[in-house]
């Protein structure tokens, strides 16, 4: 049963068989397996490496594999070392002799490198995908809410005032971000490794130019060596995921602060909350909890993908195997906590009285104040020093700027008139020169 069993005088130990195996996290590329290999057998074809027959009985059986394995009907399963070995064993016990060709001008190595890139730019355009649909949440939330004022802030104390819409559109241009990143690293991995061999290509007589068209790659690697070890695609994957992670870690804490009886600024919808077994009022924002537990998870694969290829000498090794699942199991986080907050967002209520209130506290237009005073000709560390003071004096009497009368106002600085009301006013803020982005 084993490809590679000639020149071996003994069993693989059972314990090494399954140390060795990958088949079971192999599903995930068996689509692309497959595609690679059809590819291959046409370029063989085409090239007379194969007769006519042997190839339309190869590529006939691999459309049917691959059908029966999507349906069901096929288990990928069997003491099979990987997907490679399954799908060729299978083909050649359903066949006979032309199963046995398939791997003509190849080896495993160029073909779990094609395999990988192909799901990669699969993986990575369904990432995009998902990141588009969260941000038209974003947006739509956003626009909803565009001219709803709430505190900004600085180290979790209150700053300066915002709008929610414009707080909402810093994650937006995160996202786009994270789309750039993809798109990016979709063109550098956009080179087809088949044809590579095991490290030093192949004495048939093969055009890489084929299957490079077949499979929609952009252009075929340049070295051999270089084809067959590169895993660089995966850690650049991983770490776009766990720059993604960190984005929805980031709103998700918001969301979390946010929806606390302390902010009280918004409320999670009741699909993506669960309750306590023992405090019957209880309502946990467990869904963007978990989007920021499981950002560290994904963390963890990108630094054991890079920590498995760093010692590495060219070209295939077999440590490689292991940077497989890191991938895998990162994608299985990353696309349900993008769905997730996209939904998150879209079903949010937003509380907007709360926020309103809220700025009422926490001195959000001392800032303007001073910038009134430079207008008037204060310089800059003298107006800041002002306004601390009057902030102190708003403290001791539990009141703030605008409610102190103009009379308590001048104690400060004689400049200041009775124009100093509209400047600080919280709408007049949001609407004046630099911040008019935050009202529209
Ligand atoms: N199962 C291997 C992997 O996933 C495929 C390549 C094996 N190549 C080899 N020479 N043993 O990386």
């Amino acid at each position: 049963m084993k490809l590679w069993g000639g020149r071996f005088t003994k069993d693989e130990d059972e314990l090494m068989e399954l140390f060795n195996t990958s088949l079971e996290e192999d599903h995930y590329l068996v689509e692309e397996d497959i595609q690679g290999s059809i590819a291959h057998v046409h370029m063989l074809l085409n090239n007379h490496i194969l007769s006519e027959k042997e190839g339309e009985a190869i590529v006939h059986e691999l459309h049917n594999i691959l059908e029966e394995v999507k349906c069901g009907a096929l288990q990928i399963e069997g003491k099979h070392e990987d997907i490679h070995s399954f799908v060729e064993a299978t083909l050649t016990e359903r066949i006979g002799e032309a199963g046995k060709k398939l791997h003509t001008a190849r080896s495993r190595n160029d073909q779990v490198a094609t395999d990988l890139k192909l799901f990669a730019k699969k993986q990575a355009h369904m990432v995009l995908g998902l990141l588009s649909e969260l941000n038209e949440s974003l947006i739509e939330k956003a626009t909803q809410h565009k001219q709803v004022m709430m505190p900004g802030y600085t180290h979790l104390q209150r700053a300066q005032v915002v709008t929610f819409g414009y707080h909402l559109f810093a994650y937006v241009e995160m996202f786009k971000r994270d789309q750039q990143r993809l798109n990016h690293a979709i063109e550098l991995l956009d080179e087809n490794p088949l044809g590579c061999g095991a490290l030093a290509g192949t004495t048939h007589d093969i055009n890489r130019e084929e299957t490079t068209k077949e499979l929609q790659f952009a252009r075929p690697v340049a070295n051999f060596l270089d084809g067959v070890s590169d895993r660089d695609y995966i850690i650049e994957l991983l770490s776009d995921l766990s720059i993604i992670m960190m984005h929805l870690s980031r709103l998700s804490e918001e969301l979390i602060l946010w929806s606390s009886q302390e902010f009280s600024f918004v409320q999670i919808d009741d699909a993506y909350a669960t309750g306590s077994s023992i405090m019957p009022q209880k309502k946990n924002p467990d869904a963007a909890e978990l989007i920021r537990g499981k950002t560290g998870k994904v963390y963890g694969h990108l630094v054991s993908a890079l920590t498995t290829m760093k010692g590495l000498p060219l070209a295939y090794n077999k440590d490689m195997q292991e940077v497989k699942q890191p991938l895998f199991q990162a994608l299985e986080e990353v696309a349900p906590s993008l769905q997730l907050m996209s939904r998150m967002i879209t079903t949010l209520k937003i509380n907007e009285a709360e926020m309103k209130k809220s700025i009422k506290a926490g001195f959000l237009n001392a800032t303007e104040v001073a910038d009134y005073l430079v207008k008037k000709g204060v310089p800059f560390r003298s107006a800041h020093g002002i306004v601390g003071a009057i902030v102190l004096y708003c403290e001791e009497n539990g009141t703030c700027i605008e409610d102190l009368t103009l009379k308590e106002l001048q104690q400060f600085s004689d400049v200041i008139t009775d124009d100093v009301y509209e400047y600080i006013d919280y709408e007049a803020i949001i609407k004046r020169g630099n911040k008019k982005e935050m009202a529209n």
